[in-house]
């Protein structure tokens, strides 16, 4: 997949989606300064392999070119989607930049048609609701990852 400018982007962030869309070390360097983990999670290699092996990958770089946030989703095309994560450096928030990304996901021609699922905490549920997602009835997320179990239930320190 080739890297695509969205020449509709305005306001000194651009749009650009694709698996180079992306540096890796740039990347696993943001999800870092977010605290979500440390190199030993979000090393260069793993998130070059982790943008690799996504469906859709949408970034957002300044305009010095430096990445300031990124969204990577799953979707069978068919049916639905899944929104792994979305993450937006810190400096970055509430500038709409959010927003434009989950528009550009939506727009995105594997995506459309399908059900978008984005999981997210509580104090992320008025962005949810702006770009248009409402709770799902009856449904809550379960998650069984490698730290989850080597910590016996208990959230690991590398895990979300
Ligand atoms: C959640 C997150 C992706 C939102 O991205 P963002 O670019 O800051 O959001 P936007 O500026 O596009 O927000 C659009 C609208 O959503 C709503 N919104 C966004 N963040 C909100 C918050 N924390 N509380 C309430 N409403 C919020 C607002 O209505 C906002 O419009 P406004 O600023 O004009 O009022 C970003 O804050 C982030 O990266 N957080 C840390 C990582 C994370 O938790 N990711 C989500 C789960 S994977």
């Amino acid at each position: 997949m080739q890297k695509k400018k969205d020449a509709r982007d305005d306001g000194g962030v651009a749009i650009s989606e694709g698996a180079r869309a992306a540096d890796p070390a740039e990347a696993a360097a943001l999800y870092r300064e977010l605290g979500w983990g440390t190199e030993a999670r979000y090393s260069r290699a793993r998130m070059k392999k982790a943008l690799e092996g996504c469906d859709v990958v949408i970034a957002a770089h300044n305009g010095a070119g430096e990445l300031v946030g990124l969204l990577r989703a799953l979707t069978d095309s068919a049916l639905d989607t899944k929104v792994l994560d979305l993450v937006i450096a810190p400096e970055y928030q509430r500038q709409g930049i959010g927003l434009r990304m989950m528009d550009r996901l939506a727009r995105h021609p594997l995506v459309r048609g399908t059900a978008v699922y984005f999981e997210t905490e509580r104090r992320n549920f008025g962005f949810a609701a702006k770009c248009g997602y409402a709770p799902r009835k009856g449904l809550t997320v379960f998650c069984a990852g490698k730290a989850l179990k080597s910590s016996k239930g208990a959230r690991g320190k590398d895990s979300r």
